[in-house]
């Protein structure tokens, strides 16, 4: 039987969780310069420079603010130079300007404004926040919730010219993921909130093996986890979207693999297999989180995808769509509405879309292609029970056969 504790992969296993904040950035230097540039002015007494970070998910533009901002507050304490406050907000959930603002209330004061209209809400914050004075860094991270509602963004920056606060001084940092939501900003939050700008570009193979390799010094053992693992596993993730948090991920799902194994030492195999699994679930949870439509549309591209037919355009799509739609008994969207189900479903990353040239008849096409592991692609959509009983599950494979003959 297995017995519970004892590990003999792993030291502290704390630090492969998401918690844990590493001491070092290296592969951040410049980034960081620039962050430091930006809040610098706070420590001369004046207020810092807005900025606004954006690049890929798992760049570490969180773990680069968290250590540029503490440095700041430590040296405000020990040196006593300034009234420093930084606030943090995640925006995950917040969907608005005006939620944004309540929360900062709630922070602040403990007490929820809601019910308020919005000037109230705004007021009551320059109030806290006047109440704090000093030098106020508020970082909105994942900012991109917040969408097109910018009021507050418009407002804040602006909070101290029009009198509405008069002892804070007041910056924003703002952290996306999303490339497209300052460019559907409007362009005067745009100039504000951009005032600096810092993109973090997709992590390396070599720099995501460095990160890794003092990464697996803290949470190994010594000598536990090979050389070659490591190479995978950055390997991996730069080939994906060379996100720190997957190679990181992927070398703690290996780790557990080589522990329920019995093994002593993480090798590739185990990286190889971690990859499958965290593929895996990234497909069931994706496919999972999709509408029903979305599912149809992404069997329609997996199934042209198995017989070869892709990059294909939305007609082509389209018609494969409809006939499984008639098998399954699903009334069809128009051609226009799955058009727009490929480009959701290539948002979250399911398919690849490329845009194309028509030459003279004008007007540029697209063309889509899946952009998940075919055949886990296909097991993950065999497990549905609408595709199970009309047999689409044995056409998936049967058609990937014939392509792969
Ligand atoms: N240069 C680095 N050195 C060590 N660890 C890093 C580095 N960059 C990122 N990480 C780690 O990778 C993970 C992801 O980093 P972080 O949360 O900062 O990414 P992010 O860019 O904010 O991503 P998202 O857009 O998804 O929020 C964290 O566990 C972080 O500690
Ligand atoms: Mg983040």
């Amino acid at each position: 039987m297995q017995s519970f504790g004892d590990s003999g992969i792993f030291a502290n296993e704390d630090a492969l969780r998401e918690d844990w904040t590493p001491t070092e950035l290296p592969e951040r230097d410049d980034e960081l310069e620039a962050i430091h540039n930006a809040l610098a002015p706070a420590s001369r007494g004046t207020t810092a420079h807005n900025l606004f970070l954006y690049g890929k998910t798992g760049q570490g533009k969180t773990v680069a603010v968290k250590h540029k901002t503490t440095q700041l507050e430590e040296w405000a304490t020990d040196t006593g130079e300034i009234d420093l406050e930084v606030i943090w907000l995640s925006c995950n959930n917040i969907t608005s300007s005006y939620g944004c603002a309540t929360k900062l209330v709630e922070k602040l004061s403990g007490k929820n404004p809601n019910g308020h209209d919005q000037q109230t809400v705004f007021d009551k914050l320059y109030a806290e926040l006047d109440s704090i004075g000093g030098s106020i860094i508020i970082v909105l991270d994942e900012i991109d919730n917040l969408g097109q509602s910018d009021d507050l963004l418009y407002a804040l920056p602006r909070a101290r010219s029009t009198e509405k606060l008069t002892d804070a001084r007041v910056s924003v940092i703002g952290i996306s993921n999303d490339f497209n939501y300052v460019s559907n900003l409007s362009p005067k939050v745009k100039g504000t909130l951009c005032e600096k700008e810092v993109e973090f570009t997709p992590y390396n193979a070599t720099q995501l093996r460095s990160i890794l390799g003092r990464r697996v010094e803290i949470a190994f053992q010594d000598g536990v986890v090979t050389e070659a693992a490591i190479a995978l596993a950055a390997a991996y993730a730069a080939q994906e979207k060379g996100s720190a948090r997957q190679a990181i991920r992927l070398l703690y799902e290996a780790g557990e693999t080589a522990l329920t194994e019995g093994d002593d030492e993480v090798t590739e195999t185990h990286v190889e297999s971690a990859h499958s699994t965290l593929e895996r679930e990234r497909i069931v949870e994706g496919i999972r989180n999709v509408t029903p439509q979305d599912q149809v549309v992404l069997a329609a591209v997996t199934l042209l995808e198995a017989k070869g037919e892709t990059p294909s355009r939305t007609k082509h799509i389209y018609e494969q769509y409809t006939g499984l739609c008639s098998q399954i008994d699903l009334n069809p969207l128009q051609q226009r509405s799955v058009r727009n189900h490929l480009q959701d479903l290539a948002m979250q990353g399911f398919v690849e879309s490329e845009r194309r040239q028509s030459g003279l008849q004008g007007g540029d096409y697209y063309v889509f292609r899946l952009n998940t592991t075919l055949e886990m692609t296909i097991d993950v959509l065999s497990e549905d029970s609408r595709f199970q009983e009309v047999g689409i599950a044995d056409q998936l494979s049967r058609a990937s056969k014939n392509q792969s003959r």
